[in-house]
């Protein structure tokens, strides 16, 4: 039976079946400026080679301008009978100038073509979510120094741990975001070669001058092995694993915004402007932006795994299944550029409520439990383990009389160690708890406005690489 959405187009029959599996110019169009600017290059260096003549290689030269003007406006047609972008571009330039368009094709094979437009485009939109990623570097370091004294609860397990400051908290996404982006420095230099000139497979009986049009594209150098150059996809690959470990800590932040924001917690309001009502709940206050970034986690999982999956049967070199590889990317980019767009403006969006967290810090007053046992050890030189142990029983005193570990007497707490001083209900507030970490890396407010400052050093000064990219 005939689908009734697709039926009245394939009644047309195979043709148009065939049509529809095998055109791709409805995405691969996104590869037109990086197309343009192969051709060109790849032109020029057929002229100075002496492969086409000078006035055919300008009449190319002329007739891609043309079509360059035509693209950026919006007045290039692009023909689904073309099949592909490339197809579409050819057949528009013999449009234009006739004879020589054919000549553009000389030594070169619409698999070295697309894989050089491919790997331009991946390498820009390193590029751009090396920016991106960078902006959100900031907001979260501006950030993190107007909290740098705020304090909260640490969670370990989601339970109460040590009380933290929230710039230490913000500061620890700036280090992965970080990591992030030196995971797509890496892949683009391994990107950064030039498949031009490999041919369908095989290379070229030509005199073509590979090093050239490397240069000219802005690559490192030709790709070494011709096979290899048209049948790889890895720096696509690269692309979206470290675009997935970019999304995966998107979305760990994005799940905190969600939990911080809830009532139940109340350490962050977030304004209108990233916030929603609900249809039928007149007090509710929905965190959709930071949802949404979490959840778009899954596109990007699944592009990753869209790939690997149409890889990793294919033998050497070109087959078809490979045209499967640009929207997946293309989709994790977008949904990339939007979710860092998101958390960004979340960031600078979000009001924390410095009471609320300082108040959560110290609910139940066991929080600096960690520090009374510190005392112990650094005063009275009991072994650690020790310290533990008492400071176990004390906790439990606390709790028995229900009250915080700074509201016990020195009686109560003498019963589990004599030797207990007056001095150790210094240490008992979460203020003084997270101003005494001061060790490197640690969560002391002058320790954060120091990281902060580093971070800003590291990750915001002059660039992670020197990028040249059409
Ligand atoms: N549209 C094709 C792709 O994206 C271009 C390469 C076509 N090559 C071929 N031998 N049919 O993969």
């Amino acid at each position: 039976m005939t689908s009734k959405i697709w039926g009245g187009r394939f009644q047309a029959g195979p043709s148009a079946i065939m049509e529809e599996i095998n055109v791709s110019v409805g995405f691969d169009q996104r590869l037109a400026k990086q197309d343009l600017l192969g051709s060109r290059a790849h032109c020029s260096m057929l002229v100075a080679q002496g492969v086409i003549s000078r006035e055919d290689g300008e009449a190319i030269q002329e007739g891609l301008t043309r079509i360059e003007k035509e693209i950026s406006s919006g007045a290039f047609h692009f023909k689904r009978a073309l099949e592909d972008v490339h197809m579409n571009i050819e057949s528009r330039l013999a449009d234009l100038i006739g004879a020589p368009a054919g000549r553009l094709h000389t030594a070169r094979s619409r698999n070295d073509q697309v894989a050089t437009d491919f790997r331009m485009w991946v390498r820009a939109a390193i590029d751009n979510i090396d920016d991106e990623i960078r902006r959100l570097q900031s907001v979260l370091i501006d950030k993190a120094v107007d909290h740098a004294g705020t304090i909260m609860p640490g969670f370990t397990h989601l339970q109460p741990a040590q009380p933290v400051t929230f710039g230490h908290h913000l500061l620890a996404y700036v280090e992965m975001f970080g990591r992030d982006r030196s995971r797509f420095v890496d892949a683009r230099v391994r990107l950064n070669e030039c498949p031009l000139g490999a041919g369908a497979i095989a290379g070229t009986s030509f005199p073509i001058d590979r090093a050239l049009t490397a240069e000219k594209l802005y690559f490192d150098r030709p790709m070494a092995n011709s096979m290899d150059a048209v049948s790889d996809r890895d720096f696509a690959l690269e692309f979206l694993a470290a675009g997935s470990i970019l999304a995966t800590h998107l979305s760990r932040l994005a799940e905190e915004m969600v939990t911080w924001s809830s009532p139940a917690f109340g350490f962050i309001r977030f304004t209108d402007a990233f916030s929603t009502g609900s249809s039928m709940m007149p007090q509710k206050r929905n965190p959709d932006a930071a949802e949404l970034v979490r959840g778009k986690t899954g596109r990007v999982f699944g592009g990753l795994f869209t790939l690997l999956t149409v890889m990793k049967g294919l033998p050497l070199t070109y087959s078809k299944d490979m045209q499967e590889d640009k929207e997946t990317v293309f989709a994790v980019f977008d949904t990339l550029e939007l979710t860092l767009a998101a958390t960004a403006g979340m960031v600078v969006d979000m009001k924390p409520d410095v009471e609320k967290m300082l108040a959560s810090a110290d609910a139940d007053g066991l929080i600096t439990a960690t520090d009374l046992a510190d005392w112990l050890t650094q005063n009275l030189n009991i072994p650690f383990r020790e310290s533990h142990h008492i400071t176990g029983k004390i906790v439990k005193l606390a709790e028995g009389q229900k009250v915080p570990l700074g509201k016990l007497s020195l009686a109560d707490m003498q019963m589990a160690e004599p030797r207990i001083t007056q001095d150790v209900f210094r240490v008992l507030t979460p203020e003084a708890s997270a101003a005494s970490r001061k060790s490197f890396g640690g969560t002391a407010p002058d320790t954060v406005r120091a990281a902060a400052q580093a971070a800003r050093k590291r990750f915001l000064e002059g660039r992670l690489n020197e990028r040249k990219s059409s």
